[in-house]
């Protein structure tokens, strides 16, 4: 498919959505931040490809912990130029062009580029006076329809910085993926990092869009976590502590706490949703409106793979253990619930991936004849879950795979046409990814799960230490290899497999 350069640099100029000018890469007569230092202290991200594009990130932030949460820079607007090669070395130009960052912005840009080849490797950097950003890398999606015979990704989740070291990033970067899906608590809204000489660092909970800011300044400054974003593109979803624990639709977690009223708190979600996308490579689709912020979308990989990002915060009912767990509840709410059902029921990949938070299958947490459930989880949304999995087997979705986060262990379960009889059709998988570092080291068994796997026979894996979990997707088999690390509590410890789970093509289930 040959596509000029006059074409791709006509669209650069489009799509960066302001009235610049398109000049020669890396002339120097952009407007230049005042101070010395770097701009790019927080790295590179590309994020949402498609066949003929992704979005390319970058944040200038000469000083990410300034206390007023703007990075340092002034606040003027900053012209930033980027350039887009088919080599790491920028010998092979294919795209350039320039987009403003914004103080309004906290100076961050998110480049829309499109004209590029499908299933290709690029490599791009930005410019900003004379200082150049590290080099990224991503692969465009393939085209629609396009046979693939391979697609590795990883999934990931949970990275609670003063829990541990982000070596499971580390090992993410050395991967050679294709796509790093995220599927939410990229910060935590509860625990800061003490900096020596930042005394103005929030010890508290973060609640304004300063306290966000500086938040995700502090995660994003992390080697680990810059090398994992400058390796492959993203596709990020979010969960609860990129705003507050335990948070649904616009109900707090906390009943005598004054962001209990609804207002507050959806203007406390609205400066959350607003640092997240602040510091996330999304498209424009994806920006919030204020305290509205449409995360669901389907990102597809030629005829192999269907991915659909779910957000299983915004929609869903308040987890209040006082109410019934009527059918009225729902996780997902009703417009998100009709485009997946819908997505899911018409022409899909051969694989069908759901990337979402919350645990999926059911989970009995009291050892003998008692049952103990998890309200944070599709237990609490019994009925829509299992219209959900009813609908997968209606609609000959083929091969459904739930990918969740949330929970800091790694799991691996049958998803079985009915949940009460052990004996009944398997008819989807669910991987669970354990977390990047929060909660600490952990150990492969916790205390209680002999009894867990003992209460549910369709738990087939559990495995709580820290790490993610490494997708290698073909035609023939779904392979998930569990990474895990020995600690976090010292940089540069490597990961290794725990187990692999093989999903034979037509055949779900996990298969340790
Ligand atoms: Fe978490």
């Amino acid at each position: 498919m040959g596509v000029s350069r006059r074409t791709l640099l006509g669209g650069a100029v489009a799509l960066t959505g302001a009235a610049v000018a398109l000049r020669a890469p890396w002339v120097a007569d952009a407007t230049a931040p005042t101070t010395t230092a770097s701009p790019f202290t927080l790295g590179v991200a590309s994020g949402d490809p498609t066949p003929d594009g992704v979005v390319l990130w970058t944040r200038l932030a000469p000083d990410p912990l300034a206390p007023d949460g703007l990075g340092g820079m002034p606040s003027r607007p900053v012209l930033v130029e980027w350039e887009v090669a088919a080599d790491a070395g920028f010998r092979a130009p294919l795209a350039r062009g320039s987009a403003v960052a914004r103080a309004e912005d906290a100076h961050a840009v998110h480049v829309e580029v499109a004209g590029l080849r499908p299933a290709a490797e690029h490599f791009y950097r930005f410019r900003v006076g004379t200082e150049i950003s590290p080099v990224g890398r991503a692969r465009t999606a393939p085209a629609p329809g396009a046979r693939v015979d391979r697609f590795a990704f990883a999934i990931a989740s949970c990275q609670s910085r003063p829990d541990g070291y982000y070596n499971a990033h580390a090992a993410i970067a050395r991967d050679d993926l294709d796509l790093v899906a995220w599927l939410g608590d990229y910060i935590y809204e509860s625990a800061a990092v003490g900096v020596p000489g930042r005394a103005h660092l929030p010890a508290r909970e973060a609640v304004s869009l300063a306290d966000y800011r500086l938040r995700h300044g502090q995660y994003r400054s992390d080697p680990d976590l810059q090398a994992a974003h400058a390796a492959a593109p993203w596709a990020v979803t979010i969960d609860d502590h990129d705003v507050e624990n335990n948070w649904a639709g616009d109900v707090s977690q906390v009943d005598d706490e004054p962001d209990n009223d609804p207002a507050v708190f959806r203007a406390r979600r609205a400066d959350a949703y607003r640092a997240f996308w602040e510091h996330m490579p999304l498209r424009r689709a994806q920006r919030p409106q204020g305290p509205e912020m449409r995360m669901h979308r389907r990102l597809t990989f030629g005829d192999l793979l269907d991915l659909h990002l779910l957000d299983t915060r915004r929609y869903r009912t308040d987890q209040d253990p006082k109410r019934p767990r009527d059918r009225a509840r729902t996780m997902l709410g009703a417009e998100q619930r009709a485009w997946l059902t819908t997505a899911l029921a018409g022409p899909t990949a051969r694989w069908n991936a759901l990337g979402q938070q919350v645990f999926f299958s059911p989970r009995d947490l009291t050892a003998g004849p008692a049952t103990g459930l998890d309200e944070d989880s599709w237990d609490d949304c019994a009925a829509e879950r299992d219209a959900l999995r009813d609908h997968l087997v209606a609609a000959r979705t083929p091969n459904p795979v739930i990918l969740t986060g949330d929970v800091h262990a790694a799991h691996a379960c049958d998803v079985r046409a009915d949940f009460t009889d052990p004996s009944s059709r398997v008819v989807a998988t669910e991987l669970v990814t354990t977390s990047i570092s929060s909660g600490g080291n952990g150990s492969a068994r916790g205390a209680g799960d002999a009894a867990l796997l003992a209460e549910n026979p369709h738990i087939r894996f559990v495995d709580r230490r820290r790490g993610y979990v490494r997708n290698v997707v073909t035609p023939r088999e779904w392979r998930a290899d569990f990474q895990v690390l020995d600690t976090v509590s010292t940089r540069g410890a490597p990961a290794r497999t725990a187990t692999s789970v093989v999903i034979p093509d037509g055949d779900p289930g996990a298969r340790a």
